[in-house]
């Protein structure tokens, strides 16, 4: 048994070949999941809005950072299927709005900004929302920071089970995630245990650290194994994390990264800064431990231009 879902996302999308000097390196095309809703995030906020649709909501709420890729996906989405979309953004409003900043306002969402000391309670601050519009009579459904829990996960075994062929007949071993807030690469875990696949599933860290990551796709796939029955067994030492390639801090970009993305704008595809840049260039260092590697480029591409000045 698993949750229901809508179908929003542009699937199944293309696994393609390209040729990086030499080295013929697989890339699924993610980052075509949608326009406005392009990236990971939309396989997870299908099963969130197929809630939202059923306990009949006026209002979607999240959370993020001030160029979060799920706020501007939840937004838009909220937008598109008639609810209203409330973020709680960490940061402050930066001006001139540009990337997905620019775009939440576009549609008009309603805006909360938080400080990073705030932020660490975000959880209790958007069930303190919830609580709050409740009373005033308005349904409310949060969707946790990334859409990253016992729902959204599947968004992502979804993913792997549109991938059972191609990594049966091209022999895939690992596949390579950006880990924000550990939803995807636990969806990508999830999903390759219920096929049983011998298959690695690696992430790289854009933020926090090893231990965190570890704790919380642990937590993330024990709730969702029990709530749905599933005959799966696990050990957290199963997770391949590395932690050394986020740089000095979350949606902070370092030099390597920035002429990795100038590089691969080259071949026609667009890494962001926050995210698949340094997945993309975790990638690119530890595929040599691996025979037959993957990168799942999960999206980003508004957050560019916010990021100019690096260029
Ligand atoms: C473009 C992009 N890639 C990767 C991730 C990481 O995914 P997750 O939050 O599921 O770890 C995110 C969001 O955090 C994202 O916006």
């Amino acid at each position: 048994m698993r949750p229901q879902k809508i179908n929003l996302a542009l699937t199944p999308t293309p696994v393609e070949e390209f040729d990086l000097e030499g080295e013929k390196i697989f890339i699924k095309r993610d980052d075509l999941t949608e326009l406005l809703a392009s990236g990971n995030k939309i396989r997870k906020l299908e099963y969130f809005f197929f809630k939202a649709k059923e306990e009949k909501c006026e209002k979607v709420v999240t959370c993020g950072g001030i160029q979060s890729n799920h706020a501007r996906a939840t937004a838009y989405l909220s937008r598109k299927l008639g609810f209203k979309p409330v973020l709680f953004l960490r940061g402050e409003s930066e001006k001139p709005y540009d990337g997905n900043l620019f775009l939440n306002y576009l549609f008009d969402a309603e805006i909360h900004f938080v400080n990073s000391e705030q932020y660490k309670k975000i959880d209790t601050i958007m069930e303190e929302y919830k609580n709050y519009c409740e009373k005033r009579g308005e349904r409310v459904i949060v969707i946790p920071e990334g859409g990253s829990d016992e729902i959204g996960l599947w968004g992502y075994v979804d993913a792997l089970f549109e991938m059972e062929n191609f990594i049966i007949e091209k022999k895939i071993d690992s596949i390579f995630c950006a880990v924000g807030s550990g939803g995807t690469y636990a969806g990508l875990f999830l999903g390759a245990k219920l096929l049983g696949l011998n298959l690695k599933i690696c992430g790289i860290l854009v933020t926090r650290n090893k231990e965190y990551f570890t704790k919380k796709i642990k937590n993330i796939l024990e709730r969702t194994i029990e709530k749905y029955n599933l005959p799966v067994k696990f050990d957290s030492t199963e997770f391949i994390l590395y932690e050394n390639y986020i740089g000095e801090g979350y949606a902070i970009p370092y030099n390597e990264e920035i002429e990795l993305i100038k590089k691969l704008s080259k071949k026609g595809i667009i890494l962001d800064p926050v995210y698949t840049g340094k997945a993309f260039h975790g990638f690119l260092k530890e595929k040599k431990n691996f025979n037959n590697s993957l990168f799942l480029h999960t999206g980003g591409i508004f957050s560019v231009f916010a990021f100019k000045e690096y260029f």
